[in-house]
């Protein structure tokens, strides 16, 4: 049964066709992966989801309703969670408010910065924050500045920050970009687990063992269209897949 159903999605930027009629399916309780060259349109898709962008035609449907036409935030509520391809974190807070923001926000909607003093003090969040840490190995870090962080580091408290809010569907776009190897096997390990407990994933990564560690589907974009969908060991050996990448990747 797919949870998230995307259905001839076109999205132009001025003469630009970012998308090109998409169609995807996602099933739920997967992960699905989608690659492809830059500027192929993943990232745009990605904000079609979250409420970023509203495709120019098309539907996206999760869990049999309509994302198109309601705010971020409640789409967020909904169950899905995003990790971005640029860190949005609070470099001035401390790890653990950094992940009580989002459990918050899921809770009573849009985060507003004056009810600040109030989420600070509640014991159940702060818990629940507390466990998320340790999850992504960062609770000896939870009272540092969530700033002063290293590169992987702010990927791992940006992970944090989205499972607190058990979503039903996590967003991440390139989750290893800029990772060194070690702290890349750390992230598969813990998307791992994270699948184990049922969360769909829908993930877009350049870095190829990434996805073959983790895809049961990979949705292959070039241009703004979907090219290619199939299972990671058909996907490897595709001349489509080959071509549209021009050797940029070796698969
Ligand atoms: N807000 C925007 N305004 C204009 N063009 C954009 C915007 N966002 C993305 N694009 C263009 O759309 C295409 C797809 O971009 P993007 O979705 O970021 O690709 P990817 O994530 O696959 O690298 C690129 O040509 C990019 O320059
Ligand atoms: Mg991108």
């Amino acid at each position: 049964m797919s949870i998230l159903e995307v259905n001839n999605v076109n999205k132009n930027f001025g003469g630009l066709k970012a998308l090109n009629n998409v169609n995807l399916q996602v099933d739920a309780g997967t992960v699905h992966a989608i690659i492809g060259p830059n500027g192929a349109g993943k990232s745009t898709l990605l904000n079609c989801f979250v409420g970023r962008l509203e495709p120019d035609t098309g539907s996206v449907t999760f869990d049999g309703q309509s994302l198109l036409g309601i705010k971020p935030f409640q789409i967020n509520q909904l169950g899905v969670s995003r990790v971005f391809q640029t860190p949005e974190i609070f470099g001035a807070l401390t790890l653990i408010e950094n992940v009580m923001i989002p459990a918050f926000a899921k809770r009573d909607g849009a985060f507003h910065m004056e009810s600040w003093r109030s989420v600070a003090s509640e014991g159940d969040l702060h818990a629940q924050a507390m466990e998320m840490l340790s999850d992504v190995g960062l609770d000896a870090k939870a009272e540092e500045l969530a700033g002063q962080l290293s590169r992987g580091d702010k990927r791992r408290l940006e992970l944090a920050m989205c499972l607190v809010q058990n979503p039903k569907l996590l967003l991440l776009d390139e989750p290893t970009a800029g990772m060194s190897r070690g702290d890349t096997n750390n992230t598969i390990d813990l998307m791992k687990r994270i699948a184990q407990r049922g969360v769909t994933m829908v993930v877009i990564e350049h870095d190829m063992h990434v996805v073959f560690s983790l895809a049961e589907k990979i949705s292959v974009l070039a241009q703004g269209t979907v090219i290619v969908e199939d299972v990671p060991e058909k996907i490897k050996g595709d001349p489509r897949v080959q071509d549209a990448y021009l050797g940029g990747a070796h698969l």
